[in-house]
């Protein structure tokens, strides 16, 4: 089982996004059975709010759902209850590692670092960019799924 959490800032537009965009890619490799996936956020600001109305649109024009997605916050805990965290930005790793009382076991990364261009996804709740966050994270989430899945291959890690 693998199990990921997605981290932002407000937890409704870029990490409920790359959450249901994960989940569905996973679900189309047949490969739901072996995930967990979930998001939360590093702020406490829009805590049970649903999914931000431009990144639920956003969503569905790609047949993505995000039905049922409420913002809750990140929780110490959580560290130990996930294998991976993957924030967005430099900055919600800087606030993930205060909330988590660091990275010991090197289970946090940003989305983008998974591709062959690392960088961050500015918050498009300030910038308006959906249709570019999306790609953005399209591109996260696949390059993360195929790691995950050259890992699974090798054996060890995700048994
Ligand atoms: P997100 O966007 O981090 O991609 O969910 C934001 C949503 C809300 C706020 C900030 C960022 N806010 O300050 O309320």
């Amino acid at each position: 089982m693998v199990k990921i959490l997605f981290v932002c800032l407000g937890n409704i537009c870029r990490s409920p996004m790359a959450e249901f965009v994960m989940k569905k890619r996973v679900a189309e490799a047949g490969l739901a059975s072996g995930f967990e996936i979930a998001s939360a956020a590093t702020s406490d600001e829009e805590r049970g709010n649903p999914v931000y109305p431009a990144a639920r649109e956003e969503l569905a024009a790609h047949g993505v759902s995000c039905a049922g997605k409420t913002a809750r916050p990140l929780l110490p805990e959580d560290y130990a209850r996930w294998d991976l965290l993957i924030g967005m930005e430099e900055r919600n790793l800087r606030s993930m590692r205060r909330i988590c009382g660091g990275d010991p076991e090197g289970k946090m990364a940003r989305l983008l670092d998974y591709t062959s261009a690392p960088g961050d996804i500015d918050d498009p709740w300030f910038t308006g960019r959906f249709s570019e966050v999306y790609g953005q994270i399209e591109a996260g989430c696949a390059a993360l799924l195929e790691r995950i899945v050259k890992e699974k291959e090798m054996g060890g890690k995700w048994e």
